[in-house]
């Protein structure tokens, strides 16, 4: 259940009315307008370099915080190009650093692990949880350098909400930033499991994929279409961020119910986007958290978690969630090949610019506040 603590999305009995309507009339959400987004947009190494400098320099969702759930557990990876390490402290506290040894920089883990420790692999200096400089081995051979100033450097980092938050930018006020975003992962999940791969598409292209339901009965011809419906969501916005609904056949289970009491959980999937680059999807007993990395122009690292507050204990219930997944994966491998597929097809020159219909309204929203992003950078660097 998610916690409407900000009033701006609609509650989940609205949102059943709302897809029963549409069920009723054969409809769904309309946006006001089409979207044509350049395909230079996708294809430009310029570009890119603006999005990553605004990445670098707004408040993203780095991971759940269940992924550093005792202290030693860290997550080290590029955000935006830059290796980031985030790490839980003995305090218990999560902080950020970037992930460059102050001797000459090289990076002090990488994935995902625990340790007492970060230990530079290239020489051994060594450093706390908490950044500090700790030791440096033949100390005698730096006699000018002190230890007290060579802690690692540190990143913007707030834990709100079952997330963890980082900032580049050093006049970053992350506190504020965070107030936006409303309570998205209940207390109390743990992680279940976590997992990255490349896709060899724009990291566009890839997100617009969840944020859409028109492709469900051809994409997903032999999965979802099966269980959910062609075309029918409810998109909502909230900030510059999306929620899409996209039901299950089973939400038919609720009709004649009294609709001010239900749980919609197994009766459609919620996909919140995170502008710019994350998307949280509700599961069956579960959720996801996927941060898209920009690689280049034409390939992305997708960073996915799965979380849930299912006991270690409850076998049966995780049994379930992992079948559910299992699912869920064919569903995911279609939509890549197809993601893959229209990164070729912005190679072909066939477009000048790919089309986004009125149900694709959560991509435009997505374009037009990025494209107000590239404006505020460019103002930035002009003046
Ligand atoms: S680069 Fe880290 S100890 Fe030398
Ligand atoms: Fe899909």
């Amino acid at each position: 259940m998610i916690t409407n603590n900000k009033k701006q999305l609609l509650s989940d009995t609205e949102v059943v009315q709302r897809i029963f309507d549409h069920i009723d009339n054969a409809t769904t959400d309309n946006g006001n307008q089409n979207w044509k987004e350049p395909v230079n947009n996708y294809r430009s190494k310029a570009r890119l370099d603006i999005e990553l400098k605004i990445l670098q320099s707004r408040t993203i969702v780095f991971c759940p915080s269940s992924a550093l759930a005792k202290s030693g557990d860290y997550v080290a990876r590029d955000v935006a190009g830059i290796p980031l390490i985030a790490v839980r402290g003995l305090d218990g506290e999560v902080r950020a650093f970037r992930n460059a040894c102050r001797h000459r920089g090289v990076q002090l883990a990488e994935g995902h692990g625990c340790t007492r420790a970060l230990v530079c692999p290239y020489h051994g200096w060594a450093y706390s949880l908490d950044g500090s400089l700790r030791s440096i081995p033949h100390e005698h051979g730096f006699p000018d350098v002190d230890k007290a100033t060579r802690g690692l450097v540190a990143v913007a980092c707030l834990v709100s909400n079952g997330l963890v938050f980082i900032n580049q930018n050093p006049q970053a006020n992350i506190e504020q930033d965070v107030l936006s975003v409303p309570k998205l992962l209940p207390d109390g999940y743990r992680l279940l499991h976590s997992s990255n791969q490349i896709v060899k598409a724009n990291w566009k292209l890839h997100l617009e994929s969840s944020l859409e339901g028109y492709h469900i009965r051809q994409t997903h011809k032999n999965t979802f279409f099966p269980v959910q419906y062609d075309n029918l969501t409810v998109v909502e916005a909230f900030g510059e961020n999306s929620r899409v609904a996209f039901p299950y056949q089973s939400i038919e289970g609720l009709r004649h119910k009294n609709l001010t009491d239900i749980s919609v959980d197994g009766r459609l999937t919620y996909v919140y986007h995170l502008f710019p680059n994350v998307v949280i999807s509700t599961f069956p007993g579960c959720m996801q958290v996927v941060v898209l990395e920009p690689i280049d122009e034409s390939s992305t690292q997708q960073h996915s978690y799965l979380v849930s507050d299912i006991a270690k204990h409850q076998t049966e219930l995780l049994n379930a969630i992992f079948e559910g997944q299992k699912f869920a994966a064919k569903g995911a491998i279609e939509d890549l090949q197809i993601v893959q597929s229209a990164q070729r097809g912005l190679l072909s020159g066939a477009n000048k610019y790919l089309e986004f219909g009125l149900f694709e309204s959560a991509i435009g929203r997505l374009h037009t506040h990025l494209a107000k992003e590239i404006g505020r950078q460019a103002v930035s660097c002009d003046t």
